[in-house]
This record gives C-alpha cells, sequence and structure tokens, in this order.
C-alpha cells in the first residue's frame, strides 16, 4: 500500500485546454508532480506557464481537462474544501507579491490569520512567523516594511510567506527572475534546503535554464500548449530536437 502511494502523483493534469479569444494557450496540457520531486517546467515567455499554474490554484478557470491535487479533483469541490485543499499548497507568485502597506510580519500573519485553526497547528502565530523567517534568513526584518528590503530579501520574504502553513506542495512560479545571478543562487539553494528540511513536493516554473539545471529531478518543456517532451535536465539538454534545443543555447 505504502509503495502505491509513493507512485502515485501528489497533482497530476490532464488534458487541460484555455483559450482566450482567438488565442490558443493551452491545448491539453499533461502534467503530473510525484511525492518529493522538483519538477520543472520550462517554457517561453507567453508559453501558457502562469496560465497553467493559475488554473492550478483556482485563480482562472480552465476550458476543460482535469486537475487532481492529493487525490481529489478541484474542478468538483466545493468552496470550503477547496479552500482547506489550498491550506496545503504554497504559492510563490511572479515577482514577490508581498503587501506593501504591511510589515513582513503582517505579511507572514495573513495566511495563518485565514487558516490557522484548520490546519491545526499548535504553535502560536509569533512562532510559527519567526520559524518561517529564520528559514530564510531574515528573522531580522520582522518589522520592517517591503519598501525597506532589497528584491532578494523581498524574495526571500514571500517564499516565508508561501511555507508558514508547512504546504505539501509547493508552486514556484519564477522564483529568479529579476534577481541578479548570487542572488538567483541563493534563493535556488534556499529552495534545495526547503524542499530538504520539509519534504515537499514542488513545481517549478521558470525560463532560468541555470535554475532549472540546479533544481529539477525531471522536467517539461511547455511548447505550443502542450507537454511537448519530458525528461532530466541531462537528456533534455543533449536532445537533438531543434525546439528542445533552443531552451539550452545560451
Ligand atoms: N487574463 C488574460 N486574458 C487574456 N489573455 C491572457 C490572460 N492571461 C494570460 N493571457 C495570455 O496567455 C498567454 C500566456 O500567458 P502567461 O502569463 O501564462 O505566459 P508565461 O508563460 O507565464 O510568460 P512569462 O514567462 O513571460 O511569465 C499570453 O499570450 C497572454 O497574453
Ligand atoms: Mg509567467
Amino acid at each position: 500500500m505504502k509503495q502505491q502511494e509513493d507512485i502515485l502523483p501528489i497533482l497530476e493534469i490532464k488534458n487541460l485546454k484555455k483559450t482566450f479569444g482567438d488565442n490558443a494557450v493551452l491545448n491539453g496540457f499533461n502534467m503530473k508532480l510525484f511525492k518529493g520531486e522538483n519538477l520543472v517546467v520550462m517554457g517561453k515567455s507567453g508559453s501558457g506557464k502562469s496560465v497553467m499554474i493559475k488554473c492550478l490554484v483556482g485563480l482562472m478557470r480552465a476550458d476543460s481537462g482535469n486537475i487532481k491535487i492529493m487525490n481529489q479533483d478541484i474542478t468538483l469541490l466545493r468552496k470550503t474544501d477547496l479552500d482547506l485543499l489550498r491550506t496545503h499548497i504554497g504559492f510563490l507568485f511572479q515577482g514577490s507579491a508581498l503587501y506593501d502597506s504591511m510589515t513582513v510580519r503582517e505579511n507572514l500573519e495573513f495566511p495563518l490569520r485565514r487558516h490557522k485553526k484548520k490546519l491545526h497547528l499548535n504553535e502560536s502565530s509569533e512562532a510559527l512567523v519567526r520559524e518561517a523567517l529564520r528559514n530564510v534568513g531574515l528573522e531580522h526584518t520582522m518589522d520592517l516594511m517591503p519598501s525597506e528590503l532589497s528584491g532578494g530579501m523581498q524574495r526571500r520574504v514571500a517564499l516565508a510567506r508561501a511555507l508558514i502553513l508547512k504546504p505539501k506542495i509547493i508552486l514556484y512560479d519564477e522564483p529568479t527572475t529579476g534577481l541578479d545571478p548570487i542572488t538567483s543562487k541563493e534563493i535556488i539553494q534556499l529552495m534545495r534546503h526547503i524542499q530538504k528540511t520539509y519534504d515537499t513536493s514542488s513545481l517549478i516554473i521558470t525560463h532560468d535554464v541555470d535554475c532549472a539545471r540546479v533544481i529539477s529531478n525531471r522536467m517539461i518543456l511547455l511548447v505550443d500548449g502542450i507537454n511537448y517532451v519530458e525528461g532530466t535536465f541531462a537528456e533534455l539538454s543533449n536532445s537533438k530536437d531543434p525546439k528542445v534545443q533552443a531552451f539550452f543555447k545560451t
């Protein structure tokens, strides 16, 4: 039984379709995320990566297709059940999307206020906020405003906020975009540290080849609205297919 559980995907997308007017963005996209893995989805700018991740968390409605998270079909869930399911998913938005008018502490308390009871987290909010900030090395910024932090620090705070409910799945939308190479490396190391510490399953959307190389156990390329090809970084970067090669040329 345990074995079967390990093989079942924790998240599965089947035949996802989404069109805006005559812009067919997703044309039958398929994806499985298995427990404990770091899956990277790479695609060109405008290929539909953010649309896919927004459909996943229910911020956008797909035209058709199935999305199963922890064995539940999210299109069939009632709002209360969907809300509960969402508490198991941490989402790092493209950019950092911190609330500008709230301190770091208040930004982190925000998801706690809504969901802490449901999740039976026993620690105090203060302790959870401290723990999450400690994980990203920023405990000392607790009472600062986001505008007082550098871009890299803001990204780390956003990551701390995504972690605070101790999610089983973390979705990262372009975690390194807009950061300098050294700060990008720090964020990638942090993502690896978090994955090891909490045994989370991660879906990482990126067009950063370095990020993909360091973090991925497996990759999917999103091309023409479908999961065009999948494999390890080594397999894909050695592919002879020009559409695949295009991603790895520098
Ligand atoms: N709400 C919307 N209404 C209309 N079109 C949209 C909407 N959201 C996205 N699109 C279109 O869908 C396509 C894919 O957008 P998406 O944001 O998913 O790209 P992306 O792969 O995340 O790109 P990037 O790497 O630049 O973040 C684009 O052509 C975009 O214009
Ligand atoms: Mg995007």
